[in-house]
């Protein structure tokens, strides 16, 4: 009996110690960058502290902590592996931008790149401000993004805001493995170029429960992705979903297996685009827009070949495999359904359960085929303009 207490008292004091252990062991140690020098008044520059803080996390593993209600400066966020282990980024204060001067022209102002595993993730109220209301005059100047991620593969953002970049608020370039949810975007409606998140050659990209507002498209997914998803995700103001623009300066461009699902859109200038510059090559096929809101949208369902048409050239990217399906609401233009394809045809176009209206009682919209196959369904407007 008093050996059994005995083994009790001691697993009471020895079992707390065990959890932290364990907590440490597969979480890691925190490393704020308060700890480093980081001032965190938004008006030093704290670009140091965070290049020692992350050169220290990246050797021995551990979350890197931006503490909440702080707010620092930098003139450009370099998080750059390999790392030995997987990192983790808490997010909880503020990056805010260095004046427009100080900014190296052109380059984002956090780049992550050559990283397996990492994790970055906010209380929902941390994140960067782009301060791009002082680059979004100057039409020649060459407007940085915010966040750019480069070769990662297992990556998870999750909970950061991201708001006013001087163009796109986050691009993404090689990555295979990418889960983004829960990012909040927001840029002005008449802020230049200011895509709220770009995705080139890479796979197994899934946006999920995110809220973009921006001056161009909410996603643009471009030449070399495939299997790209976005779930659950309002857009607008801004352009809308993009597959493309594809085929630019006569590039072969890639692009299959996108689906984008139950995302609402709201007083954006399109719904699901798809976007071809005449004189470029490859394709963008297996590509479906599902169980999508429409709130005063301009153009709902677009597939435009047309798009740039700064050269007559008889090559182009061919469109296959498109299913429309599940659309609700308003549009705010006169086309509800706009399929503008070159003359070698997009292939296998799907419309179903499409109920679209215009946003002014007892207006009739009108549907555009040029070039287009495929079959329609259950669709208002009537669709009669598919080729078989
Ligand atoms: C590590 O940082 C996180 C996020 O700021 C905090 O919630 C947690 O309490 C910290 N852990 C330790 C051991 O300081
Ligand atoms: C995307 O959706 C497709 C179709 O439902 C699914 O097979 C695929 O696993 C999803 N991929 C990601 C990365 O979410
Ligand atoms: C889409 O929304 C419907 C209705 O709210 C819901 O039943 C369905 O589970 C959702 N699907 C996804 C993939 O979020």
């Amino acid at each position: 009996m008093q050996s059994f207490i005995i083994f009790v008292i001691v697993l009471g004091f020895i079992s707390p110690c065990l959890c932290t252990r364990l907590n440490v062991g597969t979480k890691g140690s925190n490393n704020s960058v308060m700890d480093n020098g980081a001032i965190g008044d938004g008006k030093s520059d704290d670009t140091q502290a965070f290049a020692t803080t992350w050169s220290n996390v990246c050797k021995k593993g551990g979350i890197l902590v931006i503490p909440e209600e702080k707010s620092f400066l930098v003139t450009k966020l370099h998080f750059s592996g390999p790392c030995p282990g997987k990192i983790h980024i808490q997010f909880d204060g503020q990056i805010v931008a260095p004046p427009k001067e100080t900014w190296k022209s052109g380059e984002s102002l956090i780049s992550i790149e050559n990283l397996k595993g990492l994790t970055i993730d906010g209380n929902g109220q941390g994140g960067a401000d782009g301060d791009g209301s002082t680059w979004w005059q100057c039409s020649d100047c060459q407007r940085p993004g915010i966040f750019h991620f480069h070769n990662c593969q297992d990556l998870s953002v999750s909970n950061i805001k991201i708001t006013n970049s001087p163009r796109n608020h986050i691009s993404i370039n090689k990555c295979s493995g990418a889960t983004f949810s829960h990012i909040f975007i927001d840029s002005p409606q008449t802020s230049p170029n200011t895509d709220g998140i770009d995705i080139s050659f890479s796979s197994n990209i899934l946006i999920e429960d995110s809220n973009i507002k921006s001056g161009d498209d909410c996603i643009a997914i471009n030449g070399g992705s495939s299997i790209i998803n976005a779930t659950r995700v309002t857009c607008g103001p801004g352009h809308g979903i993009s597959v493309g623009s594809l085929g630019k300066v006569r590039a072969d461009d890639q692009v299959s297996d996108v689906y984008v699902r139950n995302c609402t859109f709201i007083g954006t200038s399109n719904g699901g685009r798809i976007k071809t510059t005449p004189g470029g090559s490859g394709y963008a096929k297996r590509i479906t827009f599902e169980d999508i809101i429409l709130d005063n949208v301009k153009n709902p369902i677009i597939i435009d070949q047309r798009y740039n048409k700064y050269l007559e050239l008889d090559t182009d990217v061919s469109i296959s495999d498109v299913t429309y399906r599940g659309f609700d609401g308003t549009c705010e233009g006169n086309t509800a359904i706009d399929l503008d394809c070159s003359p070698d045809g997009c292939h296998n176009i799907i419309l179903d359960q499409i109920n679209i209206e215009s946003n002014q009682p007892g207006k009739k919209l009108s549907v555009i085929c040029n070039n287009a196959y495929g079959t329609a369904t259950n669709t208002n407007p009537t669709v009669s303009c598919l080729l078989s």
